[in-house]
């Protein structure tokens, strides 16, 4: 069996720091998303691994992944040309899939459970895909699938105004080679893409055998900003208190991380809180669900429930920040002082500037 990550496409609703990184390598608790993704493919036994990329993130996708050597994998990069959608990723992977069975697991997604026994259950079953679904609140932002009594997949609907269930497909799916039949016979959806969504239906209409299995835990789409806070917030709650660096005069509670390289000075940083390599956090307090990134500063300010990216840097803020994000490079300053009665919510770009 191979696998397929989809790590092409635009990117947009996670402006702006999608102008300066594919979405897939921003990082949840200090790590970049699809290195979760190789992790839980190579954790199923699966060392073949096609990665979609596209002209403008391919080249620094390939060189946050390597050669898959360190997982063990090997890596072979399939460069599609236009964002045309999860189908057509497919069909332009389809010399590297040849005639084997895969998985494919959109580069942006996220699962607790993992997905290995979900692989296994295909190994082990004669279906022709094996959709995995979660129900959600907001079944119009998702493809959804109907169920009958029985639990065989009916009817797959994309992004529906309308929604028929609330069971979001999750973007992990198996598919045997009989899914390449049912590409070719696609056309564009209403918003232009070739659907995955749709390829599946084509299946099930074809008499194909689909399975569908509910993922336990969480599952997460890491499309927009408040996504990428919960994510953030969900892996860090799984972390184990490991103190590496150096620290002075301050109070660490509970389940924190601070990487060799950081320092932490005269501060109070209450868990769960991932601090990485270089960091420095200086008379601060850091709240919970915090990831503070390579090499960034935190000097007399307050921070919780936030991300800053590597050398991101938050100086004498007026205010606590709360469910922010800080780009790469970025800095907020304030002159400091006083009680932080109020609370500030800054989403700042990377290498971007403000004063408050
Ligand atoms: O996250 C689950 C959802 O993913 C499913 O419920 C939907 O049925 C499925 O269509 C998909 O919807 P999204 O709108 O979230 O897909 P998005 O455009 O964000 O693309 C998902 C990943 O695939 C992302 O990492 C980018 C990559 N991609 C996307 C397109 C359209 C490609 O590599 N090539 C493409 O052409």
């Amino acid at each position: 069996m191979k696998g397929l990550i989809l790590s092409g496409g635009k990117g947009t609703r996670l402006r702006p720091f999608t102008f300066t990184r594919a979405k897939q390598l921003l990082p949840i608790a200090n790590k970049p998303n699809l290195y979760y993704v190789v992790e839980d493919i190579v954790s199923a036994g699966i060392d073949s691994i096609g990665v979609i990329v596209n002209p403008e993130t391919g080249g620094e996708i390939k060189a946050a992944l390597g050669d898959g050597s360190r997982w063990g994998a090997e890596f072979t990069f399939i460069p599609q040309q236009e964002p045309r959608g999860l189908a057509h990723a497919v069909k332009t992977a389809r010399r590297f899939l040849g005639d084997e069975p895969f998985v494919m697991y959109l580069g942006d997604n996220l699962l607790s459970g993992g997905i290995r026994e979900f692989v296994e259950d295909y190994r082990a079953g004669r279906c022709d895909a094996l959709i995995l679904l979660t129900p959600v609140d907001n079944p119009q932002q998702f493809g959804v699938a109907v169920l009958d009594e029985a639990g065989a997949v009916r009817r797959l609907v994309e992004k529906p105004t309308d929604p028929p269930s609330n069971l979001a497909l999750v973007g992990v799916y198996v598919f045997s080679p009989a899914v390449h039949e049912a590409i070719a016979t696609l056309a564009p959806s209403r918003r232009g893409e070739y659907e995955i969504t749709d390829a599946v239906q084509a299946m099930v209409d074809g008499g194909r055998r689909i399975e569908a299995r509910l993922v336990h835990g969480w599952w997460k789409d890491t499309g927009r900003t408040e996504d990428l806070l919960d994510a953030n917030r969900l892996v860090l709650s799984r972390l184990a208190r490991d103190i590496r660096g150096r620290v002075e005069t301050s109070d660490l509670v509970g389940e924190v991380v601070v990487e060799e390289g950081a320092s932490i000075l005269a501060s109070v940083v209450r868990g769960p809180v991932h601090i990485a390599a270089g960091a420095v956090v200086d008379r601060s307090y850091i709240g919970p669900y915090t990831s503070v990134g390579p090499n960034a500063r935190i000097v007399q300010s307050e921070v919780e429930y936030s991300i800053l990216f590597a050398d991101a840097e938050v100086r004498n803020l007026p205010h606590r920040l709360d469910s922010s994000v800080i780009g790469q490079g970025a800095v907020a300053r304030g002159a400091g002082g006083g009680l932080r009665k109020h609370v500030a919510r800054l989403v700042l770009g990377d290498i971007s500037h403000v004063e408050i």
